[in-house]
């Protein structure tokens, strides 16, 4: 684990121009700054997916079209908080469910089954600690069920479109023809809604972003000194992109212990840490079949801003 956060921190911190990956800012600090970024007044992400969740269970359960005993199987469990509203509603309208997380996280799986354990008494839990696709292939090897897949959150956006298709090309690979793919995406709309939701005014995203030198910091005995770093975002609507960067607010030098190496950055020089990439319906679309499924439904929120879409395996 330590060792290919080192490969991929130096790796990105040789290349040109300099990068470290979004999926290295959920360490339990990054989870908790996280949480406060989901309960920001700016971030309507979330409220736009749990909206859908808890007022559209009933027609999404009907889009599936399911008879008889399904698995909900869900790839990464978020704060769970979001699923249980789904859960809820096909429980209240009589759906024989097991629900099987899966995260790489124990702890993050024991949280969550704990609580959706004792606030949704009718469900049965199946949580999952480790590799995505070997447990999807165990868990269908166990019962001759349907599935539904969930990859909710938007956490897709943070995938260019080329590996977006090939990561749902991978979770089609281990499923079984018939069952269904839920998938979060965030919508492109006015871009100022957008923008406000990254660059935001409490500073808790620049935190998010410095967490990244802080981990390193912390694991690969780095010596970044963190108020010389600046946090950077925008919002292209014309490619639907929000970008994410640190800049050195200095020219610098700072060595990390774990690579034994000292990297240099220029004054202004970037960091590039996120893609958070926004949709079209169509888009969507083309991103569904492109990785080898039937488009099936967009649940998208009252606004407009978000769009659970569903996906068939054929
Ligand atoms: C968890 C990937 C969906 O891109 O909106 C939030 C992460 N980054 N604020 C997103 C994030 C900055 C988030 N995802």
């Amino acid at each position: 684990m330590t060792e290919t956060f080192a490969k991929d921190v130096d790796e990105g911190l040789s290349a040109s121009p300099k990068r470290l990956s979004a999926q290295y800012f959920y360490d339990d600090n990054g989870s908790r700054i996280f949480q406060q970024i989901m309960a920001m007044p700016e971030y309507y992400l979330t409220d736009c997916e749990r909206e859908i969740l808890q007022t559209r269970s009933r027609e999404i359960l009907a889009a599936l079209g399911f008879s008889g005993h399904f698995n909900v199987i869900e790839l990464g469990t978020g704060d769970g908080s979001k699923t249980r509203e789904l859960l809820s509603g096909f429980i209240d309208a009589g759906a024989d469910v097991t629900y099987v997380p899966i995260d790489i996280s124990a702890a993050a799986i024991e949280a969550l089954t704990g609580q959706m354990a004792s606030e949704l008494p009718g469900l049965t839990i199946n949580p999952q600690v480790g590799d995505y696709f070997e447990i999807m292939d165990k868990v269908e090897a166990q019962e001759d069920c349907p599935n539904l897949v969930l990859f909710l959150g938007a956490n897709i956006g943070n995938y260019a479109e080329t590996d977006a298709i090939e990561l749902l090309q991978h979770v089609g690979d281990h499923m079984r023809s018939g069952d269904r793919l839920l998938v979060g995406f965030d919508l492109q709309k006015n871009p100022a809604v957008i923008h406000r939701a990254y660059d935001d005014p409490h500073g808790i995203t620049r935190q998010f972003n410095l967490n990244l030198l802080a981990r390193i910091n912390k694991e690969l005995a780095g010596e970044f000194k963190l108020d010389q770093f600046g946090f950077f975002c925008c919002y292209e609507p014309s490619s639907g992109e929000v970008t994410s960067y640190l800049v050195s607010q200095c020219d610098q030098e700072v060595y990390i212990g774990a690579i034994d190496r000292t990297i240099s950055f220029g004054r202004d020089e970037l960091i590039f840490t996120e893609l958070s990439q926004k949709h079209t319906l169509t888009q969507i679309e083309q991103l569904g079949r492109a990785a080898g499924f039937e488009f099936f439904a967009h649940f998208p929120d009252r606004k407009k801003y978000f769009s659970d879409s569903l996906f068939r395996k054929p």
